[in-house]
C-alpha cells in the first residue's frame, strides 16, 4: 500500500469517526479504513470521554476493539444501531458496491441493515464507474456443490478462496466457505445480488446494493475527504 493510500484512508476513517457522537451505538466494520476510524474512536474515548458501543463484523474488528477499548455489545442487545461505519472493496456511481474481501460481508451486511446510517469509508481507487471486481459470496458447507452449479450457471467463474498460512478453503468467522467469483463488468448488480443470495445454502454475497438512501461514502484523499 503506497504512502498517499494510507494517508487517504486514515483521512477517511478518521472523518467518519467524527461523525459519531456520544451515546451512540454503532457498527463497526472490518478492513484497514475501518481500523483508523477505530483508532480515532479510541482517542477519543480517552480525551473527551466519548461515551459509545460497537458492535464488530469480525472477530478481527473485535480483537482490534478490544486493543483500542471500544466497548463491544451485540446485535441481540441493540437491533437497532445509530450508524454503522464500514469500508469497501468497489463502489459505483450509484452508492452500489462489492464488499467482502475480508469474507465479513454477512455481517457486515446484518450491521448496515440495522443502522440508521451507513458510513462507508474508502480511498479514491475503489471508486468506479461499472462493479467488476471479485464477488465473494458465502455460503454453509452442506451447500457447496449446489452453490458451485448455480454460481457456474449465472457465469460467476467460482473459486473457492483458500487460505495463505492454512491448507484448504478458508472458514470464515461463521464457520463457512467463502467463494470468489469474476462475473466481468456487472450490467444489473441489484438483480445478480438478488439471484446470488437467494440460492440455497448462500449466506451473504459481497454485492451491496440496498442500502443507497442511508449511505455516505468517505472519500479519503491525501489532502481531506469528499464525501458521495
Ligand atoms: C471486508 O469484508 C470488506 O468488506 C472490507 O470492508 C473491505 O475489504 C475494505 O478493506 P480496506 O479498508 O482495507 O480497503
Amino acid at each position: 500500500m503506497s504512502d498517499d493510500v494510507v494517508i487517504s484512508k486514515k483521512n477517511a476513517g478518521y472523518y467518519a469517526a467524527d461523525l459519531v457522537k456520544d451515546g451512540m451505538i454503532i457498527g463497526l466494520g472490518t478492513g484497514s479504513t475501518v481500523f483508523y476510524a477505530m483508532e480515532r474512536l479510541s482517542v477519543r474515548i480517552k480525551e473527551e470521554g466519548l461515551n459509545i458501543k460497537g458492535v464488530p463484523t469480525s472477530f478481527q474488528t473485535a480483537m482490534r476493539a478490544r486493543d483500542y477499548g471500544i466497548p463491544l455489545t451485540t446485535l441481540d442487545d441493540y437491533p437497532k444501531l445509530d450508524l454503522a461505519i464500514d469500508g469497501a472493496d468497489q463502489i459505483d456511481p450509484n452508492l452500489c458496491m462489492i464488499k467482502g474481501r475480508g469474507a465479513a460481508q454477512t455481517r457486515e451486511r446484518c450491521v448496515a441493515q440495522a443502522a440508521e446510517k451507513f458510513v462507508v469509508v474508502a480511498d479514491e481507487g475503489k471508486l468506479c464507474d461499472v462493479l467488476s471486481a471479485v464477488v465473494p459470496v458465502e455460503l454453509i458447507p452442506f451447500s457447496f456443490g449446489l452453490v458451485v452449479e448455480r454460481l457456474k450457471e449465472l457465469s460467476g467463474n467460482p473459486k473457492v478462496r483458500e487460505g495463505v498460512k492454512k491448507d484448504g478453503p478458508v472458514i470464515t468467522d461463521n464457520g463457512c466457505i467463502e467463494i470468489d467469483c469474476d462475473f466481468g463488468e456487472i450490467k444489473d448488480a441489484k438483480a445478480l445480488q438478488m439471484e446470488i443470495n437467494n440460492i440455497p445454502g448462500v449466506l451473504s454475497c459481497g454485492l451491496f446494493t440496498e442500502f443507497g438512501e442511508k449511505t455516505v461514502v468517505v472519500v479519503g484523499k491525501t489532502d481531506g475527504v469528499k464525501t458521495l
